[in-house]
């Protein structure tokens, strides 16, 4: 009886909701309804999730993909961060008119800049669909599962979607063991409105990027237009601004220690039930490998987009993108370490499977991780180094998408007739979109240096046997290993003998196929190398590994869910819509450090270094910085307030979020997380975990002392 409850209390630990701790689905959000407000939320419960009657659903919204902005006018202007604007920032600068370095905002509608690509997606409704799917899934497990599964999405989406009307999405939560359908609406006449210089946007650059003490200013505005009936319509001048129905109204009051404050988002992903052996795995092979290509990957394109600034700009968002991730695994791996993440798994791991006994589940769950695991464990390292190395040129990837029109020309090699005009017209197609999509970051410099140094890193790393043959065959043919000439001579001769590396040869490639001249290219035969290696040896591996593990993971969560009956948890995000609620907070990094919960102006001019890439600031601030002219801006202290914390619990996706107070009121724009909580996404740690936000008086600073948008500050309801 007493080891039992010990057992069932070591596992609660484990898994129990703690405050601050969760990412809540806002239709469900009622359960935790009651302690919002205990910690000082004075809205409604329909206030918060209403699928009839506006509710904060309806002004946040994810943004491009990969982030979350919210409506901060009733005219369509939302807030995002800079770093989510960045791309279609770059994309409309030249070095001649640059956006980037100079900042942008529009005095009035006409001067807003239509964001090609980028969309926004506004959620209608939710419905818990977990019945319907059991029942088209059955006792399927395996492949036959997500056959299934798959099956009963596209017909539930196509159905929902009522022609292009809607976004629909079956997703799965808690592993697997809930459903939902979510239906949107997509809206992709999104136009720039407004970004700082870089210098504050993106102040810090990647220095002080994941960091506490921060200074940058991460935001930028867009405005979604819509047709004359509201309705989502692709670019066109006779569209209008979209007319909302939820705003959030804005609080320049400012924030103190203490103070409620939520975020509505869509965070991407967590994996927060991940056994110990998956943890050991990434510390130990996966993220020292995908950091170790990306060291090398980000310092060829940093030395190539210093000399040209035309390069700069071509390559800056992409730069940014994979140096985000970079460091983000290196600090992942740092903290799991520090926090004893794997020991205090493997503790909980334990006391589960002596609950497991003492309940008859004999499933040995555990056990069974253990060994799909160890047999997965040989090859985790090339599948990393085939994605993050070989697939980190430019020109493998171009080469790469040939491959099903290479395949089609071996399956009718026979034939009399050959391919079909259709056919043919299909994977040319194909090979074109993959293309297009590689030429916007494809510098000729870099990538030839990029060519050389990945066909060296991927020898170096990967197990010997599991190399592709174009090493024994080609490059290291008649050569003495371990001289870096091989592979700068290499790389000089593919570009030397393709028609990928210039978009004429590619197109009259495509205007006139061949068989004969596809596998003479030297781009291709080396990506048909790789790709017919990893596809044919590795890759069914990989997939039988998720496969199994997706099994077993949904089984183990299951099996938690019942001891647990449910109570307090949340599920992993899956860049759904999530709330989560915590409060203004401080944090002691180590032991005998105290950081405060903000920043100041004068924090970010102490660390100003004129003309540096990370640090410099513009001189209209440095002027307004000296005249301490912050303008209604300033906080009681006089002092202007740059950036706060809070315990919200966010990952990847939430940036952009807004931070709201307990009035309802916009406090900030979230942005980012910070060092010592890197293990965050695996195991959340309520000493350590802290949501960096961009004060929202600091951006009003900008919009209205250095950017003069007036517009933006009467269309604005702001509150003092
Ligand atoms: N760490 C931030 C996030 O993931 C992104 C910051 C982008 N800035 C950068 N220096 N790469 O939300």
């Amino acid at each position: 009886m007493k080891k039992s409850i010990l057992v069932l209390l070591a596992v609660f630990m484990m898994l129990g909701s703690r405050a601050d701790e969760g990412m809540w689905i806002p239709m469900l959000i009622g359960k935790n309804y009651d302690e919002m407000v205990r910690m000082g939320l004075r809205l409604s419960e329909e206030d918060l999730y209403n699928i009839n009657h506006s509710s904060m659903k309806d002004a946040i919204l994810q943004f491009g993909g990969g982030c979350t902005a919210e409506m901060i006018s009733e005219n369509g202007l939302l807030l995002t961060n800079h770093h989510c604007g960045y791309d279609a920032i770059a994309t409309l600068s030249t070095v001649d008119k640059n956006l980037l370095d100079n900042g942008f905002f529009a005095h009035n509608l006409k001067e807003e800049l239509p964001a090609q690509g980028v969309t926004a997606l506004f959620l209608v409704s939710m419905e818990d669909v977990t019945k319907k799917v059991k029942e088209a899934v059955g006792n399927a497990s395996g492949e036959e599962f997500n056959k299934k599964f798959e099956a009963f999405a596209k017909e539930t989406e196509e159905k929902s979607a009522e022609k292009g009307k809607y976004v629909a999405n079956v997703k799965s939560y808690f592993n697997g063991n809930q459903f939902f359908l979510i239906i949107y609406k997509r809206y992709t006449d999104v136009r720039l409105v407004g970004n700082p210089p870089k210098s504050l946007g993106k102040f810090g650059g990647e220095t002080d990027n994941w960091m506490w003490p921060r200074h940058t200013c991460d935001f930028s505005m867009f405005r979604v237009y819509a047709d004359e009936n509201n309705q989502p319509k692709a670019y066109s001048i006779s569209n209008v601004p979209y007319h909302t129905k939820k705003f959030l109204p804005v609080s320049a009051a400012g924030v103190k220690e203490g103070d409620f404050a939520m975020i509505f988002g869509y965070p991407g992903r967590t994996n927060r039930y991940e056994v110990s052996y998956g943890v050991d795995l990434s510390v130990n092979v996966t993220n020292p490998s995908i950091v170790a290509c990306r060291d090398l990957r980000l310092n060829i394109m940093h030395r190539h987009m210093l000399a040209s600034k035309v390069t700069y700009l071509q390559l800056t968002s992409l730069y940014a993108r994979i140096a985000n991730y970079w460091k983000y695994f290196i600090g992942q791996t740092e903290q799991l370490k520090r926090l004893n993440v794997i020991d205090k798994k493997r503790k909980g791991e334990d006391a589960f499977s002596a609950w497991e006994r003492e309940n008859h589940l004999d499933n040995g769950l555990l056990a069974k991780f253990s060994k799909i695991y160890a047999d997965y464990t040989p090859y985790a390292k090339h599948s990393v180094y085939y994605s993050e190395c070989f697939r980190a040129s430019a020109l493998a990837r171009m080469a790469s998408s040939m491959k099903p029109l290479y395949d089609a020309y071996e399956r009718h090699a026979n034939d009399k007739q050959g391919i079909s005009k259709d056919t043919l017209d299909k994977y040319i197609n194909m090979a074109k979109s993959g293309y297009r999509s590689n030429t916007k970051e494809f510098d000729l410099g870099t990538e030839k240096e990029m060519l050389a140094e990945m066909t060296e890193l991927y020898y170096n790393n990967v197990p010997k046997e599991q190399l592709p043959d174009i090493y024994a065959k080609v490059i290291l043919k008649g050569k003495k290993e371990g001289t870096k000439k091989i592979y700068s001579d290499y790389s000089a001769y593919v570009f030397s003998h393709t028609f990928f590396a210039d978009s004429n040869k590619f197109m009259s490639f495509c205007k006139a196929p061949s068989y004969a001249k596809l596998k003479s290219d030297a781009a291709f035969q080396y990506a048909l190398s790789y790709v017919t290696n990893y596809t044919k040896n590795y890759q069914p591996k990989v997939e039988a590994f998720s496969i199994q593990k997706a099994d077993l993971a949904r089984q183990y969560l299951k099996e938690i869910m019942e001891q647990k009956n449910f109570k307090n948890m949340y599920p992993d995000a899956n860049s759904t819509m999530r709330v989560t609620y915590g409060k203004v907070q401080s944090y002691d990094p180590q032991d005998g450090v105290h950081f405060k919960y903000y920043t100041t102006m004068d924090g970010l001019m102490a660390k100003y270094k004129p003309n540096d890439e990370e640090f410099d600031v513009p001189t209209d601030l440095v002027s307004l910085y000296k005249a301490k002219d912050y303008g209604r801006w300033a906080d009681a202290d006089g002092s202007l307030h740059t950036d706060f914390l809070t315990t919200d619990d966010i990952t990847g996706g939430n940036s952009g979020s807004p931070v709201i107070n307990g009035n309802g009121e916009l406090i900030g724009a979230a942005f980012d997380g910070n060092w010592e909580a890197m293990s965050g996404d695996i195991a959340f740690d309520k000493k350590y975990k802290r949501t960096i936000v961009c004060d929202i008086r600091y951006i009003l600073f900008v919009v209205d002392k250095l950017g003069h948008a007036d517009n933006l500050i009467k269309e604005m309801d702001i509150r003092e």
